[in-house]
């Protein structure tokens, strides 16, 4: 028999009940290939006496075990370790997606996850109705660039050129602490933030935390391709759920849950992506009465949550968080330049501190330089001078990209104008080929996306983000011009 004493171990400090606990402590030896399959598992009451834990709750782990698929119970036998086990076929499906992807190399590398476009025609292209990105040329990067000089100059700042703290600059962390309780009603303390490279930093890290192989994750019908391929990258199994006008279905999500069990469930609230709807305040509040019920986690990606124009938006789920279900990213890309890395991971400290572990392993720190001198930002107040400006001018490019499209395009692009973000959601005619469409927007100096970002097994309808943000009105009237034509 395994050492099971030492080899499972319980905390009875975590929120996690201990079933579930040791049922993944089960799932961890399997995978580890410590028990294999056929293998008896040790009966309840050797268990109990071991661990000292209660036999009904080593009970109750097993049944887990043998619902989620990774024991059977033959009757008056025990319990046994499934003889066709999920893992097998990770495995299978790990070695079939290792290839040779270059001839000219004799190893294989991995190839389970969904590619990524590393290069588009949009960096090529001298206009762009890009997926929804800022007008960099609004940054402040003098001011950035000053403060910079500035910090670096002194001698306290040749301190940031050290190695430092990965959970990054503490100066940048009470300044997020201060922004995201004035802006959202976000309570966060130091220890609740650990700095990113942007969102999808955030998503990864805490992906990586929380899913394992084969585990759930839901996600709407169509979703942030780069989160979907996070998420499978993962080896988990993807379940999309319908987005309408009031966003992820919840009702939908309820009835998944009584017969799934969810791990994780990724949201984008305020816009979703890239349907641009908000989430209903119903369903936020649905929303987090299942998580509480059935216990997964939420990564709340409020990538764009400072661009709103009509209304007083609804807060974060993440200031509503009363039982701590919520993972909360966002960052600084929409807000100052896509190339500016700097974003936040918001959660329990101990969650938080384990994201900083992970973090070091893949990038030791950010860059203490930089992250010190937009802290400079915030406590000045440029940052908050910035914001204003570009919603101000955003708001205006909205409205000018909008009508431009209903005056001129109501045969082809049907859309509803957005209440906030930098992109709408434009549904193009069916007979519209928009791969052609891009393709000859782009001989004509025009970068428009063709669509297949946002398509997967559920979504194969004729719609594109059309982001007015990053062009002047001289640029809105020249891009739709070119499309007019082409279409
Ligand atoms: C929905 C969504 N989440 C996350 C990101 C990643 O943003 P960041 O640049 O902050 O990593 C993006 C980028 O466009 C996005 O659209």
């Amino acid at each position: 028999m395994l050492p099971y004493k030492t080899l499972i171990k319980i905390d009875r400090e975590l929120s996690i009940s201990l079933y579930i606990q040791l049922c993944n402590a089960f799932i961890t030896l399997i995978t580890k290939g410590l028990l294999s399959p056929y293998d008896k598992l040790p009966s309840s009451r050797k268990l109990s006496e071991l661990l000292i834990i209660n036999r009904n709750t080593i009970k109750l782990a097993f049944e887990e075990l043998v619902s989620q698929g990774w024991a059977e119970s033959r009757p008056r036998k025990g319990i046994f370790v499934m003889a066709t086990l999920p893992l097998t076929n990770v495995n299978e499906k790990d070695i079939s997606n290792t290839q040779n992807l270059d001839k000219n190399v004799s190893f294989k590398w991995k190839n389970n996850y969904i590619e990524t476009v590393l290069l588009s025609n949009l960096q090529k292209a001298s206009l762009a109705i890009n997926d929804g990105f800022p007008d960099v040329r609004l940054a402040p990067v003098d001011i950035l660039m000053r403060e910079y000089r500035s910090i670096s100059g002194k001698n306290f700042g040749k301190g940031f050129l050290n190695y430092g703290n990965p959970m990054g600059s503490e100066k940048l962390r009470i300044a997020f602490s201060n922004y995201l309780s004035d802006t959202r009603g976000i309570h966060a303390n130091l220890e609740n933030i650990l700095i990113t490279r942007g969102s999808q930093m955030g998503i990864y890290l805490a992906t990586q935390l929380i899913l394992n192989p084969l585990e759930n994750v839901v996600v709407g019908y169509t979703n942030y391709f780069a989160a979907d391929a996070t998420f499978k990258l993962m080896g988990s199994n993807l379940i999309r759920i319908p987005i309408d006008d009031k966003g992820m279905d919840i009702d939908y999500l309820e009835e998944v849950l009584k017969t799934k069990k969810i791990k994780l469930v990724y949201v984008i609230p305020h816009h979703h992506s890239p349907t641009t709807v908000t989430l209903s305040m119903e369903r936020r509040l649905k929303l987090l009465n299942l998580a509480k019920q059935y216990q997964f986690a939420i990564i709340e990606d409020d990538y764009d949550f400072d661009f709103h124009y009509s209304s007083k938006p609804f807060l974060p789920l993440s200031s509503i968080d009363f039982n701590k279900n919520v993972i909360y990213t966002g960052s600084l890309c929409k807000i100052f330049a896509p190339a500016l890395r700097i974003g936040f991971l918001v959660g329990p400290e101990k969650f938080i501190q384990k994201a900083a572990s992970l973090r070091r392993l893949i990038d030791r720190q950010g860059d203490s330089l930089l992250e010190e001198s937009v802290a400079e930002l915030f406590n000045s107040g440029e940052m908050k001078r910035h914001f204003r400006k570009s919603l101000k001018l955003y708001h205006k490019r909205r409205d000018v990209f909008c009508d431009v499209l209903k005056t001129n395009f109501s045969n082809h692009i049907n859309f509803e104008i957005p209440q906030g973000g930098l992109a709408i959601w434009a549904g193009f005619d069916e007979t519209i080929n928009l791969p052609k469409i891009a393709e000859l927007a782009f001989k004509k100096g025009l970068y428009i996306n063709d669509g297949s970002y946002y398509k997967n097994e559920k979504f194969n309808a004729n719609f594109i983000r059309m982001g007015f943000a990053s062009l002047n009105e001289d640029e809105i009237y020249r891009s739709l011009d070119i499309l007019k034509k082409i279409l």
